[in-house]
């Protein structure tokens, strides 16, 4: 065989034997905004010879994939790598089932650039064992200017009695005021804003972090659930069991004015190629300016057999690639997980949302989403989820709701 017959001959089987190299990945992005970002990802990966083996597994917050992934790890057999928010990821560090990345991060400077508020998660007994892709925050509110303008409403609310007035004008002129699925935990992400616009900053994290008596069974908390009644006024008589993409989709349409949601929503606006400021505004909870309930999307890497490793270092570099952080996060709708990555290639909406995340974190405003799995863990977080969604169907009163907080914080 001559030399440019084996050059070919070889040619011809490296790019198979590369093609070996592959990662399957639980995640539950199925909403066509969060399918455009983890195309970013997919692609990022795919150029680097690394196949992608898709594991989505339906259900914003995450509690079905949760469950998924449980059967997974019993049956010995866990996926690469697994989208995970805060205590589910110590969780499972416990648990001694996965990876360490400690030789990646050392190499690629994690330490100085993923903020400690992060940190806190993505580490175990001091080794990394997850790859923060992203910092979402849940006190937003994401408004159709039109519908509005229709509506009367001209300026942004930025107090609870002007949000209200907004709500009522837009209901009044025909439009749902308030998109809203009803499922618990998009309850408890509206949750989640007026506890922080009713009581404030040290108020959220007494209650929710701390989890003191005295707050959950405070009048504040009171005033908490009597807002949450006002809210639940607004919404449609369709609500319940809705997905929080098709609650966005109302907004995008004209259907509605208002949607309190987590910034995975502006993914939605942008995939329907609406614009910020021009279709759509953003704007925080009204009475929340200057505090961010954050969320973080991490990956966890779990242990995989030697051959796997090398993918699994890759998609744990890639996702920590300042360049991939700027242009996964522009299209999801949140913000970077590194203080590193400049905000040139953001909307208004990702600009701000960096700007509030980086003064909230220098004035101490910035806490984790109870929501979304940051304040406590997931058998506190349920049995909170419980109340407020008892509550919200109207199966329990306002009263009654605050005592069961306390007893729920206790479970
Ligand atoms: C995740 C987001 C996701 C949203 C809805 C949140 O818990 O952090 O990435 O878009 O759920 O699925």
């Amino acid at each position: 065989m001559n030399r440019l017959v084996i050059g070919l001959a070889a040619a011809a089987v490296l790019p198979a034997a590369y093609a070996q190299q592959s990662v399957e990945v639980l995640h539950w992005w199925t909403s066509g905004g969060e399918a455009a970002a983890l195309n970013v990802l997919k692609g990022n990966l795919e150029k680097q010879g690394v196949k992608w083996n898709d594991m989505p597994v339906a259900g914003g917050g995450g509690e079905a994939a949760m469950t998924a992934l449980r059967a997974r790890v019993t049956a010995g057999n866990p996926p690469t790598a697994v989208q995970m928010l805060g205590f589910d990821i110590t969780d499972w560090g416990k648990q001694g089932v996965v990876a360490d990345l400690n030789s990646v991060a050392a190499k690629e400077g994690w330490d100085k650039t993923v903020p400690a508020a992060l940190q806190k998660f993505s580490k175990y007994n001091g080794k990394w064992i997850a790859a923060p892709v992203n910092v979402h925050s849940t006190n937003w509110v994401w408004a159709n200017k039109e519908v509005l303008a229709k509506a009367g409403v001209t300026t942004m609310p930025a107090s609870w009695d002007e949000y209200i007035a907004a709500l009522d004008k837009v209901q009044k002129s025909g439009a749902v005021a308030l998109a809203h699925g009803g499922q618990p935990w998009q309850d408890a992400t509206l949750f989640d804003g007026v506890v922080m616009s009713t009581g404030g900053i040290d108020f959220y994290r007494k209650a929710l972090i701390d989890l003191d008596a005295k707050a959950l069974g405070s009048d504040t908390m009171l005033k908490v659930f009597q807002r949450m009644s006002q809210l639940r006024k607004y919404v449609d008589k369709d609500f319940s069991g809705r997905d929080w993409n098709v609650a966005s989709g109302m907004v995008i349409s004209g259907k509605a004015g208002f949607q309190m949601m987590g910034d995975w929503a502006k993914g939605e606006f942008l995939n329907a190629k609406k614009v910020p400021g021009k279709d759509f505004m953003c704007f925080r909870t009204p009475g929340t300016q200057g505090m961010v309930s954050f969320n973080s999307d991490q990956f966890v890497m779990f242990k995989v057999k030697a051959d796997a490793a090398a993918a699994q270092a890759k998609l744990a570099a890639a996702i920590m690639d300042p360049g991939f952080q700027s242009a996964f996060n522009v299209v999801k709708g949140s913000v970077p997980a590194r203080t590193d990555v400049p905000d040139t290639a953001f909307d208004d909406c990702g600009k701000k949302g960096m700007k509030d995340l980086a003064e909230a974190n220098a004035k101490n405003t910035l806490v984790g989403s109870m929501a979304h799995g940051h304040a406590v863990p997931a058998s506190l977080k349920n049995a909170f989820y419980d109340v407020i969604t008892r509550h919200f169907n109207g199966q329990i009163d306002d009263k009654k709701a605050v005592a069961e907080m306390v007893s729920a914080s206790k479970s």
